[in-house]
């Protein structure tokens, strides 16, 4: 490859870390700023509980684990800008807004912890990442789904922290809960998606760790502009 088509082709991407820690508006204004394609692989974790609770199985249960795996597996995934918002299309049915209730939330973390489940959706977010221009956010896509990735963005923000909005967002919906429940789940939900045996949530060797307990949404948005100018530089040397 010449340098010239080096330094001209579009990155990728890769935002990882916990719950609430600011990661979709980051990989959403990114993407809208560059102009690259936008993929949410919790929303896909979370359309996999969708359909499981809609098949009304049980996540306890040996059998239904194995059912929600070929679920999964046969799920066909679009996402799409539409006025300049984001949507999640599985199967043709717009599931943005579903899978953002509490129920859905609570079965995604034990959803997404079947093996089967994350061999399946890891399969597609591959596929979904051959593209040039994407930003791409999860729990492991700079260890495994793009190990490759231009840029490994990694965020942290204080438990406290993303308690606070995650709890701010869920009353924006209507939804009243106490805090001290929401901190209590969130601190559960860490230890989950951080011990869980495969793929657990831990930031890639070569990750740029971004604390975003005391930035702006457009003080962390000029900051992974900036990593994005750096990897560009790099590339014109
Ligand atoms: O980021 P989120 O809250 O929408 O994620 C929903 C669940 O999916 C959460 O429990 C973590 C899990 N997840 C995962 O295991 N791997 C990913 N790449 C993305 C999300």
């Amino acid at each position: 490859m010449s340098q010239a088509s080096a330094e001209d082709r579009e990155l990728r991407i890769a935002i990882d870390g916990p719950a609430g820690a600011g990661k979709s508006t980051l990989a959403r204004e990114l993407a809208r700023e560059l102009g690259y394609i936008y993929v949410d692989t919790g929303a896909m974790y979370r359309a996999v509980a969708y359909k499981a609770l809609q098949a009304g199985l049980d996540v306890q249960e040996e059998a239904d684990r194995k059912r929600i795996a070929e679920i999964a597996a046969q799920m066909e995934f679009q996402f799409e800008w539409q006025d300049d918002q984001f949507r999640l299309l599985v199967d043709g049915e717009d599931v943005t807004e579903a899978v953002r209730s509490p129920e859905v939330e609570r079965l995604s973390s034990p959803v997404s912890a079947i093996p089967e489940v994350r061999q399946e959706l890891v399969a597609a977010q591959k596929a979904l990442a051959q593209v040039e221009g994407v930003v791409m956010e999860g729990r492991d896509i700079g260890t495994v789904v793009m190990p490759d990735a231009d840029l490994k963005i990694f965020l942290v923000a204080s438990p406290e922290e993303r308690a606070r909005r995650r709890w701010r967002q869920q009353r924006e919906r209507g939804i009243s809960r106490p805090y001290e429940a929401v901190l209590a789940e969130t601190i559960e939900r860490d230890r989950r998606d951080s011990t869980r045996a495969i793929n657990p949530l831990k930031p890639a060797e070569d990750a740029v760790l971004l604390d975003d307990t005391h930035l702006s949404r457009r003080e962390m948005l000029a900051r992974a502009l900036e990593l994005v100018e750096e990897v560009r530089r790099k590339r014109g040397r």
